[in-house]
């Protein structure tokens, strides 16, 4: 049987992409799945290009992967880079075989031979494809219900390699849902680039439904436990969406609310489409309705023209709301985006924003970890790691480990925390 090494980088969309395009290969090609590179017959990257350095770093390790093959194998590159460089990559390594973008996956078994083919369509259109079933983990299973992105966010590559958001029909995500469940998942992760705009356009005749009544129906199958999504967008957080949250038992309270900058100017310029009130508006609203629930977001540092009392605002929201968890980056020009050419903030000021931003970001964390102490929380263990421990996440998504072995993947347990750490806490499970 054919071998496939496969590098998976970028957001979960993309880890769901690579699970579609395994599923094709071994059921079409019959490929199974090596951790080596060395010995597989079909290497393939799939790309992310939001922000520049991963760009860079391709070519390096396409060079090394080219070195260290074996003689027959094929390189495809996938994903978003390959979306926005399109035959650029083979002019510049000509030993890649084959570039497949993003909105393109499910023409992988077509591409692999056709030698030097680009895929690269952002108009394609495969909502409605039935991939083969292939899931990384038995525990949890990825599911996205749209592609592409309809928004104009001015820093922002990704509607440019995912093309404009078309909504996956509701029958097709639950019939998924069903089968997964039917092979033991317990929990579903729904994806998309900006989930809470779910339903605003099908592209066939298909029944028309919004994201709270998607959210509904796949609550109603039976030993499915936990429902969980990202990303929902803070402009589409109406009091409809945020009332079904935190009503409905089995969607996880973990919401991921993206504020990219706390300044309403610098959103403005963004085109966000939200102010920094309406932001900390919603989080009060989500967090009267639903007291446990726990927030992530997403913050750019030293976007074009951010001042030092733009960035102050930054700051502000986050002592406000006191995020359970922060994803901060310093803001990358891409290409094509109408910030490409906005004239830059200093890059000394723009690491020094980031490195106070993730210290204060620290000491929040360590505050909040410390109130989980003794704690109860009911965990879904999904995952062995190191030293004898499995981990698994609370329903508002802290990641706790307990000592134990393969018999708790897939089970719940009541866990109290007895030890803090950083980005995991330890626990005992209750009898
Ligand atoms: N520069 C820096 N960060 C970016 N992101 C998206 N585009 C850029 C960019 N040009 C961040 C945003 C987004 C996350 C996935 O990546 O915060 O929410
Ligand atoms: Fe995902 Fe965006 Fe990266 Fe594409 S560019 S892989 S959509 S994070």
């Amino acid at each position: 049987m054919p071998k496939l090494f496969i590098e998976t980088l970028g957001c979960a969309m993309n880890s769901r992409d690579s699970e579609h395009m395994i599923a094709q290969l071994r059921e079409k090609e019959g490929y199974t799945t090596t951790e080596d590179f060395k010995e597989a017959d079909l290497i393939l990257i799939n790309t992310c290009s939001v922000r520049e350095r991963p760009v860079h770093k391709l070519f390096s390790e396409l060079g090394g992967f080219n070195k260290k093959k074996k003689k027959s194998a094929k390189i495809g590159v996938c994903g978003c880079t390959a979306s926005h460089l399109g035959d650029e990559i083979i002019k510049r390594a000509p030993y890649v075989n084959f570039v497949l973008g993003a909105r393109n996956v499910s023409k992988i078994s077509e591409v692999l031979h056709k030698d030097k083919a680009v895929e690269i369509d952002i108009n394609y259109d495969e909502s409605e494809f039935a991939f083969d079933d292939f899931r990384t983990s038995p525990y949890k299973a990825f599911i996205n219900i749209s592609i592409g992105c309809d928004k104009a966010c001015t820093f922002c590559i990704v509607p440019k390699t995912r093309g404009d958001e078309i909504s996956i029909p509701a029958d097709l995500i639950i019939n998924e849902a069903q089968k997964a469940v039917d092979s033991g998942a317990k929990e579903v992760f729904l994806l998309g680039q900006n989930v809470n705009n779910y339903g605003r356009r099908f592209s066939g005749d298909t029944e028309k439904v919004n994201f709270t009544e998607l959210l509904n129906r796949l609550s109603k199958i039976e030993k499915l436990e936990r429902i969980r999504f990202t990303s929902p967008h803070p402009f589409h957080m109406d009091d409809e969406f945020i009332e079904e949250f935190a009503r409905n038992p089995k969607i996880c309270k973990s919401m991921h609310m993206p504020l990219q900058s706390g300044s309403s100017k610098v959103l403005k310029d963004m085109k966000r489409g939200y102010t920094k009130e309406w932001f900390i508006n919603r989080v009060e609203k989500l967090r009267a309705e639903c007291p446990t629930v726990s927030i992530s977001t997403d913050i750019i540092v030293a976007f074009p023209g951010e001042s030092d009392a733009d960035f102050a605002e930054t700051i502000d929201v986050m002592k406000q709301v006191r995020f359970d968890q922060i994803f901060s980056f310093k803001y990358s020009p891409r290409p094509e985006t109408e910030a490409e050419h906005f004239p830059e903030v200093d890059s000394e000021i723009a690491s020094q924003r980031l490195s106070y931003l993730q210290t204060l970001n620290n000491e929040i964390l360590d505050e909040l970890h410390l109130e989980s102490m003794d704690k109860t929380y009911r965990v879904y263990f999904e995952e062995l790691i190191r030293d004898g421990y499995v981990s698994g996440r609370s329903d508002n998504n802290i990641v706790i480990k307990v000592k134990g072995s393969e018999e708790l993947l897939g089970t719940f347990q009541e866990v109290k925390v007895n030890a803090i750490g950083r980005t995991i806490l330890t626990g005992e499970i209750l009898a």
